[in-house]
């Protein structure tokens, strides 16, 4: 009987002998590897981190701060390191380095910061990895075909005259924020190229939906930037949940409302047999056809997409395609504000290209506004819309000869990269000839990244450079803009969107000179300014009426230096607006 109970007890010791022996080898190896991560993050030049903690107490300030605070971080180097907690961040500001993240087929995976979108994003494209990324990102590219963009024109159009409407009572030169003006005319455009539906957020941005849209983005950055909040049980505690619950649902509701209305339609016309029409592009009765359509024409397709995935995606196209472009437009605005000389160039090449105010634009004129163009891409470099890109490596990465680890969150920061001085000589300088293409040429590829690159970048970059066009030259097209606010006095909000923090106080003016193109008797041509008669009503009020019917009383006078009478500028494809050697050099300063 002894001998049994020894036995048991023998046994006993030795199972516990086995475990702990087998718990301290996965732990000394654990702790191994643990220590070589640390060793080769502390080869990075970083600020000072105390133990356990790290930065994190450095880094506990409010937005503003804490942005201020990253880019400081990023002059150690052009790739530095920052400890939050025990997790090890590795910024890279360094075109060589931004290179081996982004190019990269393997460094595909977002970092865990984004899981906050999750809840009103699922894992759509912009969240998703692996396989699940892969599939989608191949099945969404071809909805982005131009063919199908320029299919959105008449969005683009219809809503850039409603905000000009709207921005035509606040044309008398007094100081006002136009942001939100602008913020929702690129809501508006979003719902109705994403899910063809109007929500018409201009005439009400009180509603529920518009205002749910709003409070969800700036509740996911709350949690974001606060480590307290992260865990889902202390956000259910102390966090804001209940609200941000309250916003999903109305918003979840409304695009599973819309996607099973537009199911139904669907269906019923395919039965009514117009599907060929829909293949077309166009069906019905000119029905255009939005990402929803084509997503649900993929799924009746048999492509394997629920009424859960077309969601995932219609609202991911809803949060990445309008905050961005809107603080993209605004920042174009606010530098072209406190530069009335570019603005002068942006308004010469508008009138060259377009024979009214109010002509709507199509292709051949957007690929003409070559300056607008330009004024854009150098304010996207200047203010990055999305102010971060971040990965977690699955793998070691080597960067600039430092050797990242597996499990480290890699973020890309545009705003520093972009500011370069080897890149962008006297960076902070707006001038967008930088973009001229004899100039990008001579730049590392990777330098400017306001769309990230590589196999992640933008699947919506030609939407939205087809859109800020749209909307900034129907603005600029009426009117004058003149910045309230001096770069020094500018405080910058860098969360998910980077935006001013007080908004972006203009005065707007009516247009008073419009630039036509002369063509001499002996064949040279020559830029012609001239003082629009009578100003302000005038320009709101008869629109293209007045300004584009050959400007009968509407443009007075004729060039003091040229001497010739004026014939309004047709669209004038061969010019070169902007050659500021064709423009004549007597005429009155606007
Ligand atoms: C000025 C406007 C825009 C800017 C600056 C911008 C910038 C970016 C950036 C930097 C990324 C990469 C994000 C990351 O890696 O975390 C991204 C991804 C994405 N963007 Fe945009 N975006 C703009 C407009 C749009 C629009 C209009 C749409 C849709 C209609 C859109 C849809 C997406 C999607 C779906 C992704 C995820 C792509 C993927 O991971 O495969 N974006 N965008």
């Amino acid at each position: 009987m002894t001998w049994q109970v020894e036995m048991v007890e023998w046994s006993s010791s030795l199972v516990t002998y086995t475990f702990l022996t087998l718990l301290t080898v996965m732990l000394a190896n654990w702790f191994y590897k643990r220590r070589q991560k640390v060793l080769l993050i502390e080869q990075i030049p970083g600020p000072k981190a105390l133990p356990i903690l790290g930065n994190a107490l450095e880094l506990n300030l409010d937005p503003r701060e804490l942005f201020k605070k990253i880019n400081s971080f990023c002059d150690f180097g052009g790739v530095a390191r920052v400890w939050l907690g025990q997790a090890p961040y590795c910024l890279v500001t360094h075109a060589k380095a931004v290179e081996v993240i982004l190019s990269s087929n393997k460094h595909l995976d977002k970092s865990r910061d984004y899981t906050f979108l999750h809840p009103w994003l699922g894992t759509g494209l912009l969240t998703s990895t692996g396989s699940k990324w892969h599939s989608r990102r191949k099945m969404l590219t071809p909805a982005f075909h131009f063919k199908i963009l320029e299919d959105f024109l008449e969005v683009f159009n219809s809503q850039s005259t409603k905000m000009v409407e709207k921005l035509a009572q606040r044309a008398d030169g007094q100081p006002f924020d136009i942001f939100p003006y602008i913020t929702l005319c690129t809501l508006d455009v979003i719902c109705e190229t994403a899910m063809g539906v109007n929500i018409k957020a201009q005439d009400n941005s009180e509603s529920d939906y518009v205002k749910a849209v709003y409070r969800i983005g700036a509740l996911v950055q709350q949690r974001q930037a606060r480590p307290w909040l992260q865990p889902d049980l202390l956000y259910r505690l102390i966090g804001s949940s209940k609200e941000h619950d309250a916003c999903l649902k109305i918003l979840h509701d409304f695009s599973n409302g819309t996607i099973h209305s537009r199911r139904i339609e669907f269906q019923k016309e395919k039965r009514n047999k117009l599907a060929k029409q829909m293949d077309d592009v166009v069906i019905g009765k000119k029905r255009r056809l939005a990402f929803l359509d084509l997503l649900l024409e993929y799924s009746e397709e048999g492509r394997g997409l629920s009424d859960e995935d077309i969601r995932e995606e219609v609202d991911t196209f809803m949060f990445e395609g309008h905050d961005t472009t809107a603080a993209a437009i605004n920042w174009s605005l606010y530098l072209l504000g406190c530069h009335p000389e570019i603005q002068a160039r942006v308004h010469e090449e508008l009138d060259m290209i377009f024979s009214s105010p109010d002509q709507p634009v199509t292709m051949a004129e957007l690929r003409e506004m070559k300056l607008t163009e330009n004024c854009i891409k150098e304010a996207l470099r200047l203010f990055p819309s999305v102010p971060f890109l971040a990965r977690e490596l699955q793998e070691e990465a080597v960067l600039d000869n430092y050797r990242i680890p597996e499990g480290t969150t890699v973020v890309v920061v545009p705003y520093k990269l972009h500011r370069d001085p080897d890149q962008f000589p006297d960076p902070e300088r707006f001038d967008p000839d930088r973009f001229l293409p004899e100039n990008t040429s001579k730049r590392h590829p990777y330098a400017y990244v306001p769309f990230s690159a590589g196999p992640r970048n933008c699947i919506g970059q030609k939407f939205a450079m087809m859109e800020e066009k749209i909307l900034l030259s129907s603005i600029l097209r009426k009117y004058r803009a003149e910045s309230c606010t001096r770069r020094e006095d500018l405080r910058l909000l860098g969360e998910l969107i980077l935006r001013p923090e007080n908004g972006n106080t203009v005065k707007l003016f009516p247009r008073s000179i419009w630039y036509t193109l002369n063509t001499l008797d002996n064949g040279e041509t020559r830029v012609r300014r001239s003082r629009i008669a009578s100003t302000r009503g005038e320009m709101s009020s008869t629109g293209a009426a007045g300004v584009a019917g050959g400007g009968a009383g509407v443009v007075a006078g004729e060039c003091g230096r040229c001497g010739v009478g004026g014939r309004r500028g047709s669209r004038q494809a061969e010019v070169s607006p902007g050659a500021q050697g064709s423009s004549c050099a007597a005429s009155d300063p606007e």
